[in-house]
């Protein structure tokens, strides 16, 4: 029995975890200029207790928003850690302040019931979402893939959190790729404290009350911000004894986002964490690599000798895509790499820096 509960809690999807308000302030203090006029919507929350309810009803006025709807699942209880016990929920609705009071009041706020359980892929919520200009949330992780799959599906706006991993997901990678989802400015330290009863596995230095600590995560949006626009300042120069070649692909292995070579044109492999420095005028992302996954989203052609190692590779129970290098006659398999390039520059960094046609790659 005991184990039965065990495995019970270990499959369990835990999303009931809640944003602190401070987060919402930090990461949208960026955004401002984006609500004027524009309908928001947070669909998976509880607006009674959710601090997204709470920061766009009390900023209704300074952000200049028409309308804020607020979708409940499930729960009507007023209890922050949500049973599921209920299946029908409520909606929100607030068109600012009324009164002059500058305080969003109970009666300001029109309280309307769904008929279903507020999930946000039923007909009702997507009505809803219909008329949103921007969906704003902290949306369930094990949903994550649906959840954005649906605002792409509804050419919606958005700013939500999710976990990085997210990046390589074969259903989001693609939407990077294609420049229509970004990383927004992120929680500091890439963890965030979240309200939850869950159990907190933080270290003591870590912890705080009431909360867990999730490491990785971050917030995504197709929202134009500063941050995509700032270039990445790079200082390291390329040379063949410190950035290995993959063996089977022609590109690069960068082991850190800061080391990307200035001089370097050719395709690169570079940790998942560039994501965070990614600007498109600087470089383009090409596909991915995931050890143990191979290459995806279809950038190909391996290298013709890419099989050589087969035997090694399947030995180490990678398989036959993965990127991998020969560094003193051992086999890397690099665990993610996202395969960039730099986009050409129409000047010269220094004397000594080779302009892009100039630079060392397989292709010259
Ligand atoms: C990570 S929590 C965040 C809650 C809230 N957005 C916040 O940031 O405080 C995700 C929430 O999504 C709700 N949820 C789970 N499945 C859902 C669904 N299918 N439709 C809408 N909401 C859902 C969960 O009950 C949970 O409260």
């Amino acid at each position: 029995m005991a184990n039965k509960n065990l495995n019970a809690a270990k499959s369990a999807k835990k999303d009931e975890f809640y944003t602190q308000l401070v987060d919402i302030e930090n990461e949208l203090k960026h955004y401002r200029e984006h609500f004027r006029g524009k309908t928001v919507l947070c669909n998976c929350d509880d607006p009674r207790i959710s601090n997204f309810f709470h920061y766009f009803s009390y900023n209704f006025e300074q952000l200049g928003l028409k309308k804020l709807i607020t979708t409940c699942y499930k729960n009507q209880e007023r209890d922050l850690f949500s049973q599921h016990n209920s299946e029908r929920a409520i909606w929100l609705e607030y068109t600012g302040d009324h009164n002059g009071n500058r305080v969003p009041d109970p009666e300001e706020i029109g309280i309307n019931y769904l008929q279903g359980d507020g999930d946000f892929r039923s007909q009702e919520c997507i009505e809803l979402l219909k008329q949103a200009d921007i969906v704003v949330t902290n949306p369930p992780f094990s949903l994550f893939r649906e959840y954005v799959a649906q605002l792409i599906e509804y050419d919606k706006k958005f700013i939500i959190i999710g976990h990085q991993n997210a990046i390589k997901y074969k259903e989001i990678f693609p939407l990077i790729r294609d420049n229509k989802l970004w990383l927004g400015y992120g929680f500091k330290g890439g963890a965030g404290h979240f309200i939850s009863n869950y159990e907190d596995i933080a270290t003591a230095g870590d912890h705080r009350d009431g909360m867990i600590r999730v490491s990785g995560v971050t917030w995504f949006t197709n929202l134009e911000i500063p941050k995509r626009s700032e270039d990445l300042i790079l200082y390291k120069k390329y040379n063949a004894t410190e950035y290995h070649k993959f063996e089977n692909y022609d590109a690069i292995n960068v082991d850190k986002t800061s080391d990307i070579p200035i001089d370097y044109y050719g395709v690169m492999g570079v940790p998942i964490t560039f994501m965070d420095k990614f600007n498109p005028s600087q470089f383009e992302i090409l596909g991915l690599g995931v050890a143990n996954l191979g290459l995806e989203c279809g950038i190909g052609p391996y290298k013709p000798e890419h099989k050589k190692y087969r035997k090694e590779i399947q030995k180490r129970g990678a398989v036959d895509g993965d990127l991998y290098m020969m560094i003193d006659g051992e086999l890397v398999v690099p665990y993610t790499r996202i395969l960039i390039r730099r986009r050409p520059i129409p000047y010269a960094v220094d004397e000594e820096t080779p302009m892009p046609m100039a630079a060392e790659t397989d292709n010259n």
